[in-house]
């Protein structure tokens, strides 16, 4: 089996290390930069390759889900929460003496919320820790402090004091910030892309994890299993899911309850204008038949990760593509 590892199909749980299937070369990648930003469409492993890089380093995580963080007063509670729980963890817990003169100037309203981030920086650099930025363009929504923020992490990437990693499935928001004229954060940080596996491996895949767990399902169904899923992660852990529960109709899929909702739930975040149009894309109509702003409509689609360029007017998620073509969702 693959590098001896376990398969587990495991949905919407990112794994970590013993049951990460073929990414050695961007555990190899993530190993290699000092900072790095992993970039690639939702469902593709981003998450649970950054569990299995700090299960393998062993480095202190500081980590920060962009996508649960409502506002700059959540994202500060986070970033205390974590860097006092990796001083738990540390053997050496004098390294977090600074942090943690910080944080009180802060609670006693010393010193205000920019001063703070950026001095809680300075007080970890140089340490075991490394600074997990999960979905960061997720943060955008907290306004200027995410503008600052964006100027500490450059600082401290150029610097090369701190281990930090950032993700997002935006790929829009991600080109922006890696190349964005006042603060390219591309020119200290390596992008690491992470892609959906190629068909071989996604078969492969889901063939180890049916022969572990002793099912089988009809050789003809593997057929189907590349078209539908396009090697995401994501969908090959619920169609193995689905198999394992005697489910061997892979398009089944699509009236799957956990898909739809995985879906329905992620389009709540859009206006009704952008959903509007992801369904005219799966139905193959054209865009500007929505009407006035079209184009602005699917500069956001293209910003939030949705569809894959401004030219390549094509809906990222295969699955999500068929929900909507077949208006399941
Ligand atoms: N290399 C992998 N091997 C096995 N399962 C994986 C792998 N990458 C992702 N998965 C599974 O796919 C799903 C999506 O992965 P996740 O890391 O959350 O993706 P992302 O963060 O890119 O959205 C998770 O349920 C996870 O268990
Ligand atoms: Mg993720």
């Amino acid at each position: 089996m693959e590098g001896g590892k376990r398969i587990k199909f495991s949905f919407e749980e990112p794994v970590g290390q013993k049951y990460l299937f073929d990414r050695e070369a961007e555990l190899d990648a993530l190993g290699k930069c000092e900072s790095c930003f992993l970039t690639g469409p939702l469902g593709a492993g981003k998450t649970s390759l950054v569990k299995s890089y700090i299960e393998r380093t062993g480095c202190s995580a500081v980590w920060i889900r962009g996508e649960k963080i409502a506002g700059s007063r959540s994202l500060v509670n986070t970033v205390i929460r974590e860097v006092l729980k990796a001083k738990e963890r540390s053997e050496s817990k004098d390294d977090y003496k600074a942090a943690e003169i910080e944080i009180e100037n802060y609670r006693d309203g010393k010193i205000d919320v920019y001063t703070f981030i950026t001095r809680l920086f300075e007080s970890i650099e140089h340490k075991e820790v490394c600074f997990i930025l999960d979905e960061y363009s997720a943060l955008r929504r907290i306004g200027p402090l995410f503008n600052h923020l964006n100027r500490v992490i450059f600082a401290f990437t150029k610097k090369r004091s701190l281990r930090i990693i950032l993700t997002s499935s935006e790929l829009g928001y991600t080109k922006l910030l890696l190349e964005r004229k006042d603060l390219p954060l591309g020119l200290y940080v390596k992008e690491v892309k992470v892609m959906p596996f190629k068909e071989e491996k996604s078969v492969e895949f889901i063939a180890l994890g049916m022969e572990k767990y002793g099912h089988e399902c009809p050789k003809k169904s593997y057929s189907r299993v590349y078209p539908v899923t396009e090697g995401f992660p994501l969908w090959l852990s619920l169609v193995g899911l689905r198999m394992l529960e005697g489910k061997c109709n892979v398009d089944g899929i699509y009236d799957d309850e956990r898909a739809q909702a995985f879906w329905i739930k992620r389009l709540m975040s859009l206006s009704e204008k952008e959903r509007m149009m992801l369904r005219y894309i799966a139905q193959g109509r054209k865009f500007t038949e929505i009407g006035p702003h079209s184009r602005r409509v699917l500069a956001s689609l293209y910003m939030k990760g949705f569809v894959a360029s401004m030219k390549e007017i094509k809906i990222v998620d295969p699955v999500l593509n068929v929900l909507l073509q077949l208006g399941k969702i």
